[in-house]
């Protein structure tokens, strides 16, 4: 019998910590959309977008035509980038079934590519050593109750049966899978109506270990903003989810300059790292499985970025309670030990103030040792003998400074201001 709906999330609640552990200290994965929108080029939603006939776009089903073992190259740029896991469209709104799926024939194996693509997928995720998540819509523009379940009663039971099945044998089929990421529960208006519980409880059971998102209309595991990084509240675990060219999680011929520059990744790393999340990054491979030639240089400098500073961007992070310190930098924290990234580099020397603890050691993230000055009354570091020249050669220009401190340090910014302060001694 199904669990009730407060029984099941707490039940979920007690394994999470647990469950979570890999998931909270990988930081950095890839999101892979690939359809048959691919072919057209103008994003995932073309479908809907452009008025198509749905005779018109079922044909693309037998003109997708993948080339053999396609993400072999998705996940070694993957493993090349740092990212430690990866999440697939397994089938998006448009309801073609990238695997081989016995509840439709709108699939992988029987129409153009005829071959299961997600085994292809699992086998390359195994390859390489990376986690493996499968994205799956719940919304279906192709299946013939996906809209009519909104309202008939006999339509959802059909409707809401074809997705069971298919999930159960995405959790059946392939081995361990270490995250569901569900998406857009259109058109049915509460978890009831999906039977969420129901059809987590059977995931769940098949695959104990997994994580699954917050899109099927109850919270789960992880909450998934889109378009823009920002920390949830403290406590739970949250996944920024981004575009590569800011329009299209498709593939799209994108020019460089809409691209995003290794700096603004790291920059969105840097925000993960002091909130305690994670980005999935997208890449829309082109149809014939290819990655977008743009993604590969960013994605790659940050990669070997990642590689140089491995001890202060994967694991756990404390939220740094850290103002400012200096308009070149911003923190992350573990412990003791804060870190900074330096974005903007300043020269020989590099001010850091508001520190109320005492400074052991600096140092660059190589181990080479950082001279510096504390004056503790004045709440203020001064790191020397710095490079003249940002040290960084990888053009992501951000450098990183580990400063071991006595304890858990305490800062507060602009601290020797004493109109900004003012306040605090009323
Ligand atoms: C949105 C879009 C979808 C995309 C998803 C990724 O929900 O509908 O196309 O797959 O975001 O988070």
């Amino acid at each position: 019998m199904a669990l009730s709906k407060k029984k099941y999330l707490d039940s979920v609640a007690a394994s999470r910590p647990k469950r979570m552990k890999w998931w909270t200290e990988a930081r950095y994965g890839m999101f892979v959309h690939w359809g048959l929108y691919a072919q057209l080029e103008r994003n995932e939603w073309v479908w809907a977008i452009e008025n198509i006939p749905k005779e018109e776009y079922e044909k693309l089903a037998d003109t997708f035509k993948p080339k053999p073992r396609a993400p072999r190259e998705w996940a070694k740029l993957a493993k090349e980038s740092g990212m430690k896991y990866m999440v697939l469209t397994t089938k998006h709104h448009e309801g073609f079934c990238l695997w081989d799926t016995k509840l439709t024939d709108f699939n992988a194996v029987k129409r153009g590519p005829k071959r299961d693509l997600v085994k292809e997928y699992v086998d390359a995720c195994r390859e390489y050593g990376l986690k493996i998540g499968f994205y799956y819509s719940l919304m279906d523009w192709h299946h013939p109750d996906g809209a009519t379940c909104a309202h008939d009663e006999k339509a959802r039971r059909r409707f809401i049966d074809y997705t069971q099945g298919l999930v159960r044998e995405l959790m059946t089929n392939y081995g361990k899978i270490d995250i569901l990421w569900y998406d857009v529960s259109c058109p049915l208006q509460s978890p009831e109506k999906w039977e969420s519980v129901k059809i987590n409880t059977m995931v769940r059971e098949l695959q104990p270990h997994i994580l699954i998102n917050d899109r099927s209309q109850i919270p789960e595991d992880f909450s998934t903003p889109e378009g823009s990084v920002r920390a949830a509240e403290a406590g739970r675990g949250w996944e920024a989810c981004m575009t590569f060219n800011h329009v299209s999680w498709g593939y799209m011929r994108s020019a460089a300059h809409d691209t995003h520059r290794s700096r603004d990744i790291l920059q969105m790393l840097h925000t993960c790292c002091s909130g305690q999340g994670n980005l999935l990054l997208n890449i829309g491979p082109a149809p014939d499985g290819s990655v977008p030639k743009e993604a590969f240089e960013p994605l790659q400098t940050v990669g070997k970025w990642i590689a140089k500073n491995k001890e202060a961007f994967y694991g756990n992070f404390d939220r740094p309670n850290i103002g400012w310190t200096s308009a070149c930098c911003a923190h992350t924290q573990k412990g003791k030990t804060i870190y900074a990234w330096v974005k903007h580099w300043p020269g020989a020397e590099l001010p850091l103030a508001g520190f109320k603890t005492k400074l052991l050691a600096a140092s660059f993230m190589d181990g080479k040792k950082i001279s510096f000055t504390q004056d503790m009354k004045q709440e203020r570091i001064v790191l020397t003998g710095l490079p003249k020249e940002c040290p960084d050669k990888l053009s992501t220009e951000t450098v990183l400074i580990k400063l071991d401190f006595a304890s858990k340090p305490k800062h507060m910014w602009c601290s020797k201001n004493a109109a900004l302060h003012a306040w605090d001694k009323k």
